[in-house]
């Protein structure tokens, strides 16, 4: 980057006072928690130069300069960067070794570039007549500019006065568009803004380096917000809205609020919780919860609570558990977000949701249990299997063993039955292998989700003539489950003349305790087409259901212009789904 290393400037960064060094050129004075004085960018003579200690930046309401401690440097005595962090290093005791590794960092230019456009939008907003609707929009919000101007919202018009304006500081095109900022038009090749009408989030990496934007739609129209591409600055996994300003509000809290949208962090920050940070529009990333480890060991996760919400929730929750986190859920009233309950119920409302927040494994317990699924023996199982993710996700020993005696005494199973299931399986993996027993798997009492298989091997068990009819009609790649998966092609590739002993002797113990169940069960007077039809057709349509499931996880988190071809497959796998179940086996004995 500069020849400096990234947590080095870093350190800098966080050891520097922002307060003390602009003090050394402007006289500063203490207005409520900020500090104001003459501004030395514009030569104004009134208070109007503000520097935002929690913030550690500083910003002028009248000739809008900006930015941290390295700007400062930067602006007011014309350094370059790697200058600027030398002189606040020099300033704060730490000492830099002399240009170590490497020459200057290619993506300067893109910096740079990002860096000019977020000024420029900046401008735009404040004052060009055609950003009207935007500072309307903003008001009709609550969002003064005394509020976003720190933040240096902006707004990107329609037409190519931005690429204008770029080309006039010298910025070049295939800058901008390495940048993200331009893309090209289909039709004639020719250059044109990403971001038209639309307002404009920046969005900065740790060292408070604008890296790209998140762009609001204005009024109606798609997508709603439109981010920066990835690019060789902007990588969305990697980065977290408004970390670079709540870091030292994350470590004096000891923790950091995770909301979903930008609106909510400036809500959230408007009410004095300035520990909120914002994932760019995707799920929690690995990048994202190891980020927020380096200053905290607590997360509260404050989503919306509908189905989609909830999803995002526990995906989210997963994620910081295997990163040794711990994780709270707070629940907003239905329909509201954090934004719309700040507005209503102010700083108050939030806080009392936070501190009635509950750890994510009693939230998921709680949500099971008002489904009434505690109260059957299948519901428990379900319940489990909806647990185990959870559980499993818990890196840290002992947040994993409180899980597990919580499961445990929630469900009314022993702690070992728990350890169990989550020691090394994996639930995509048969649990168990007809060819190699597990030690302890004389107690095995199959796969839950092996109900079609089960039902197969019930009837070839009882109707042999079936086996050879069930061998035609159950596809090659069909995918099958547990052992009993492995029983239904050893059963429909035997002989119909193949004897229950014969049959016994040949499988593993765990297989033999499935199939002297099933041997004993009979198979009664139902209706044997109809067994068949349904198990052929649940097994099939297995894979499509979860593809189908996959989709409805990933598609709120996909950017607008991948939702279409999702929404198409998901439309495909619905009609493949019903044409599915309307489907004639050809089994109807009496044709046969
Ligand atoms: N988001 C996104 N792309 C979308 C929709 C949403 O990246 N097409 C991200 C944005 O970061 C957004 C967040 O998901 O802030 C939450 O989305 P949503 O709840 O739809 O938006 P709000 O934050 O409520 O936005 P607003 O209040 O402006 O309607
Ligand atoms: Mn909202």
């Amino acid at each position: 980057m500069s020849g400096i290393p990234e947590d080095l400037i870093e350190q800098v960064r966080d050891a520097a006072d922002i307060v003390e060094i602009v003090g050394e050129s402007v006289e500063l004075k203490r207005t409520g928690s900020d500090y104001r004085g003459p501004c030395p960018f514009h030569g104004g003579k009134n208070r109007n130069f503000a520097v935002i200690p929690k913030k550690q930046i500083f910003y002028c309401f009248v000739c809008h300069e900006g930015g941290d401690v390295f700007t400062f440097f930067m602006k007011h005595h014309g350094m370059e960067y790697p200058t600027a962090v030398r002189e606040v290093a020099r300033r704060v005791g730490i000492s830099i070794p002399d240009r170590p590794t490497g020459g200057p960092d290619p993506r300067e230019p893109l910096f740079t570039a990002v860096s000019a456009a977020a000024e420029w939008y900046g401008r735009r907003l404040r004052e060009a007549d055609d950003a009207k609707p935007a500072r309307s929009y903003l008001a009709s919000r609550a969002i003064s500019e005394e509020k976003h101007g720190p933040l240096g919202l902006g707004y990107a018009p329609r037409g190519n006065d931005f690429l204008d304006a770029m080309g006039k500081l010298g910025i070049e095109n295939n800058v901008l568009l390495d940048a993200g900022l331009a893309v090209v038009r289909d039709e004639d090749e020719s250059l044109r803004p990403r971001f038209w009408n639309r307002l404009l989030f920046p969005i900065r990496d740790l060292r408070g380096r604008i890296v790209g934007f998140g762009g609001r739609v204005l009024g109606d129209g798609e997508p709603k917000y439109l981010n920066s591409p990835e690019s060789q600055v902007f990588r969305k996994r990697q980065l977290l809205y408004n970390l670079d300003s709540a870091k030292h509000a994350i470590r004096k809290a000891e923790s950091v609020v995770v909301v979903e949208g930008y609106f909510d962090v400036l809500r959230l920050v408007e009410c004095g919780i300035e520990n909120v940070v914002a994932p760019l529009g995707t799920a929690l990333t690995e990048e994202q919860a190891g980020l927020m480890k380096r200053y905290c060991q607590d997360v509260y996760l404050l989503y919306d609570s509908d189905t989609a919400g909830l999803k995002a929730t526990f995906r989210a929750a997963d994620e910081l558990l295997r990163t040794g986190l711990r994780v709270v859920v707070a629940t907003l009233p239905t329909g509201d977000d954090p934004d719309t309950l700040a507005a209503s119920g102010g700083a108050a409302a939030i806080r009392s949701l936070l501190d009635d927040g509950i750890d994510v494994l009693e939230r998921k317990l709680q949500l099971l249990e008002r489904k009434g699924w505690f109260g059957t023996l299948s519901g428990r199982r379900r319940s489990l299997d909806r647990l185990l993710p959870t559980i499993r996700a818990a890196s840290d020993p002992v947040t994993q063993d409180l899980y597990v005696s919580r499961t445990a005494e929630s469900l009314g199973i022993s702690v070992e039955a728990v350890r169990r299931e989550i020691d090394g399986r994996n639930r995509r993996q048969p649990r168990y292998s007809a060819s190699g027993a597990r030690p302890d798997s004389g107690s095995a009492v199959g796969d839950p989700s092996a109900n079609g298989e089960r039902l197969l091997v019930r009837v070839m068990l009882h109707a042999p003539e079936y086996r050879s009819r069930i061998r035609e009609l159950l596809p090659e790649d069909a995918e099958l489950r547990g052992v009993e998966g492995e029983l239904v092609t050893l059963l429909a590739n035997s002989d119909s003349e193949l004897s229950f002993s014969d049959l016994l002797v040949q499988v593993s113990e765990p297989a033999r305790t499935i199939l002297s169940g099933l041997i004993d069960q009979g198979l009664g007077e139902q209706d044997r087409d109809a067994i068949v039809e349904g198990s052929l057709m649940q097994i099939v349509s297995r894979p499509l259901e979860r593809e189908k499931r996959e989709i409805d996880d990933r598609i709120r988190f996909v950017p607008e212009e991948k939702k279409g071809e999702l929404l198409r497959r998901k439309t495909e796998l619905g009609s493949e789904l019903r044409k599915l179940k309307a489907f004639k086996w050809k089994l109807d004995s009496s044709r046969r």
